[in-house]
C-alpha cells in the first residue's frame, strides 16, 4: 500500500509517499481501507522527532480516519466488510490502509461523506474531555479558548456555545476573529495587537473567566492566572508557546486555581475507548443534526502531505486540514 513516511525528521519536505506493507489487525481489530485522513498539530512535532509514537501503535502519522472495513480480526464484533467507519487511532492514518480497535470504530452517519467524518474524532473527542470531562464547563460559565481558529478550537467554540457558556477567544489575525465570531465566540482577540489578559478582564468586568482552555503553554502562563476567576480552572492541552515557566504558588493558592493537563493519545485503550463513548452519547447526535460541524478548511491528495504540513505550519488553517486517498 501507499504511505506518507520520512526516513530523517525535520521539515514538510522529509515527507514521502512510498510503498510500504500493509497492516495486519490483530483480533480486536478492523483492517480499514482508508478514504481519509486529517492533520494534526501532533503530526508536525512526530515529524520534527519531537512527539514519538506510543510503544505499539504505527509509526505512521495520522491519528484519525474514514474509510470502509475490510477484514475484521477474531474478538471484533459488530462490523462486516464493506461498513463505512471513523474514528480515533494512535497512529497510522496517512496510509491506503490502517487499523483500528472494534471499540472505537463508529459507523459513518448516512449523508456523511469521508471527509466530514474524518475531521472529527480528534478535535472533537480533545474538546470534549477537555472543556467538559476534566473542564467541567457549565451553563452560563465564561471560557477563553486559545488558538480560536484552530481545528480543536473550531471544534470547542460550538461546543461551548450550544453547552450554553460564553465564549472568547484568542486568535492571530483579523480575519482569524471575524471566523471564530461567526461561528459563535462572543469576542475574538488578536493576540498580536491586543493585551488578551487586559481584554479579557475588560469584557468581564473584572471578573475574569471560569475556564482558560489553553494550546500555548509558557507563553500564556503569566496572563492565563490573570484572566482566571477566583476558583477558575485552567487545562493545559498543547504547548506552542514552550514547556518552562517560572511559578508563583502563592498566587495559585491565593485565587484557589486548578491547573489540569491532559494528553490523549498515550492514554491506555480502556480511557481511550470511554473517550469515544462519552462522545458519541453528547456530540456526535448533535453532529449528525448539523446543529454542530466539523469546519473543513482545505484538504489535500495524500501524496502532498508535505504541502498539508506547511499549511499547517504556516498557520493559514481555520479548522481542519484534510488529506483525502483516491
Ligand atoms: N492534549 C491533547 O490530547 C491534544 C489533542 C489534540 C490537539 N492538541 C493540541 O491542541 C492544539 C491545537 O491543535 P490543532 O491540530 O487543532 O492545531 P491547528 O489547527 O494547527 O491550529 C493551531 C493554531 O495555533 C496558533 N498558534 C500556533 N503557534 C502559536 C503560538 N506560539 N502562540 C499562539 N498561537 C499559536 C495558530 O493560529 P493563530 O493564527 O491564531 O496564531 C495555529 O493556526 C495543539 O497545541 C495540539 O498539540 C492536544
Amino acid at each position: 500500500m501507499k504511505a506518507i513516511t520520512f526516513a530523517t525528521h525535520g521539515g514538510p519536505d522529509v515527507l514521502r509517499l512510498e510503498d510500504v506493507a500493509e497492516p495486519t489487525p490483530t483480533a480486536d481489530e478492523l483492517l480499514v481501507r482508508v478514504r481519509a485522513s486529517a492533520l494534526n498539530r501532533a503530526d508536525t512535532m512526530q515529524r520534527r522527532g519531537h512527539y514519538p509514537p506510543p510503544p505499539g501503535e504505527s509509526d505512521i502519522l495520522g491519528l484519525e480516519l474514514a474509510g470502509e472495513v475490510e477484514a475484521i480480526g477474531a474478538n471484533a464484533s459488530g462490523f462486516k466488510p464493506g461498513d463505512r467507519v471513523f474514528g480515533l487511532v494512535g497512529g497510522g492514518g496517512y496510509a491506503e490502509k490502517a487499523c483500528i480497535d472494534y471499540r472505537m470504530a463508529m459507523p459513518i452517519p448516512d449523508g456523511w461523506d469521508f471527509v466530514k467524518a474524518a475531521a472529527v474524532p480528534e478535535v472533537f473527542f480533545t474538546a470534549n474531555e477537555t472543556l467538559f470531562t476534566l473542564g467541567r464547563l457549565d451553563a452560563g460559565e465564561t471560557v477563553l479558548i486559545h488558538a480560536g481558529a484552530s481545528g480543536v478550537g473550531t471544534a470547542g467554540i460550538q461546543m461551548a456555545r450550544q453547552a450554553g457558556a460564553r465564549v472568547l477567544v484568542t486568535v492571530g489575525s483579523e480575519e482569524k476573529v471575524a471566523r471564530t465570531e461567526a461561528l459563535g465566540a462572543e469576542a475574538g482577540i488578536n493576540y498580536k495587537t491586543t493585551d488578551f489578559a487586559a481584554r479579557v478582564l475588560e469584557l468581564t468586568d473584572g471578573a475574569g473567566v471560569d475556564l482558560v482552555q489553553d494550546f500555548i503553554g509558557a507563553a500564556y502562563w503569566q496572563n492565563n492566572l490573570k484572566c482566571l476567576k477566583t476558583a477558575g480552572r485552567l487545562v493545559l492541552v498543547g504547548l506552542m508557546g514552550g514547556a518552562k515557566v517560572e511559578v508563583d504558588l502563592g498566587l495559585i493558592m491565593r485565587k484557589r486555581l486548578q491547573v489540569i493537563g491532559s494528553v490523549m493519545r498515550s492514554q491506555p485503550l480502556a480511557n481511550k475507548i470511554a473517550i469515544t463513548e462519552r462522545f458519541r452519547s453528547r456530540w456526535l447526535p448533535e453532529l449528525e443534526s448539523g446543529r454542530l460541524q466539523p469546519l473543513i478548511d482545505t484538504s489535500f491528495p495524500l501524496a502532498e502531505a508535505a504541502a498539508a504540513h506547511q499549511y499547517m505550519e504556516d498557520n493559514r488553517n481555520v479548522g481542519k486540514i484534510m488529506l483525502v486517498m483516491d
